[in-house]
């Protein structure tokens, strides 16, 4: 994996001065490296986790490294509980909402022939209530912006089917869905909505499940010849956040190394 190191992304630009941003999901991988890369630009980020421990935790080594950066616990599955955490960022970030990014999943693999009930209501009560509520109190504070931004994490995995992923990739075309939705309903207030579809980005979540030389296998796969790093996400994500991309809106980026061109 040493090879993929140079192609981390460092940003010297600073697009998202005095903006408001909160990401969901934040703890690690693609969640932590779009935090970060905001907080770079110039943003204050309100970092949510359903793990407490893991987000503090986060949060403590990316203001280590001077990232304004703020954690929050929270389920984004829960309703109130998200209303609730949006007002207090506002109050205690010092200004609305006006970048979302839903990065937060549970994600699970099983043949369909054994999916199980609370499985996959965990995964799509995460993933598709969960950007539900969270658009819902952001978008509140949007509007009195009179901007925003939102982005939402899809996958290579809606149009390249995996084994096993017969829910992650229900719950993925979903998101396509809410985002393509929501983006015309909320356009009349000035609010961009995009998603991305990473394809194999090398975080713990992911590469975890393979053996080495299934790992190899796959990254020679990749027209890139090598799997994303999370930071080369939140350079996408940057661009979508921030008015480079102002006339971008219901689109999504593949940004998947090419993969779903070869469809391997
Ligand atoms: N890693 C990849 O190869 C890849 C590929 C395609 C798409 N994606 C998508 O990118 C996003 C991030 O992927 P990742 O690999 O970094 O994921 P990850 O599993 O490493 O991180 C997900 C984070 O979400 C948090 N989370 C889970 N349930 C939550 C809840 N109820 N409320 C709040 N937070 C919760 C977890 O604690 C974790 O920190 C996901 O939407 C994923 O589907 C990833």
């Amino acid at each position: 994996m040493d090879r993929n190191r140079k192609h981390k992304t460092m940003s010297t630009a600073r697009r998202l001065e005095n903006r408001v941003a909160v990401v969901t999901g934040a703890a690690r991988g693609i969640g932590r490296a779009i935090a970060e890369r905001f907080a770079m630009e110039g943003a204050r980020v309100a970092c949510l986790d359903v793990s407490a421990k893991r987000i503090e935790a986060a949060a403590t080594e990316m203001r280590a490294a001077a990232f304004d950066v703020h954690p929050y616990a929270v389920d984004v599955g829960r309703r109130d509980d998200v209303h609730a955490v949006m007002q207090r960022i506002e109050a205690e970030l010092g200004g609305p909402v006006s970048i979302l990014v839903n990065n937060a999943v549970y994600a699970r693999y099983q043949p369909i022939e054994e999916i199980d009930e609370a499985t996959i209501d965990q995964m799509f009560t995460v993933g598709l209530k969960g950007i539900v509520w969270t658009t819902q109190a952001a978008v509140a504070q949007m509007k009195r912006h009179g901007s925003g931004s939102i982005i939402n994490l899809r996958s290579a995995a809606a149009v390249l089917v995996m084994v096993n992923s017969a829910a992650y990739c229900a719950l993925k075309a979903g998101v396509a869905g809410l985002t393509r939705a929501s983006a015309v309903e909320l356009a009349r207030h000035g609010i961009r909505v995009n998603a991305i579809a990473p394809g194999m980005i090398a975080t713990p979540a992911s590469i975890g499940f393979f053996d080495q030389a299934t790992l190899e296998a796959r990254q020679r796969a990749q027209p890139l010849g090598r799997f994303g790093q999370p930071e080369e996400m939140a350079g996408v994500a940057a661009f979508l956040a921030s008015s480079d991309s102002s006339y971008v809106t219901g689109a999504t980026l593949m940004a998947d190394g090419g993969i779903t061109i070869v469809g391997t």
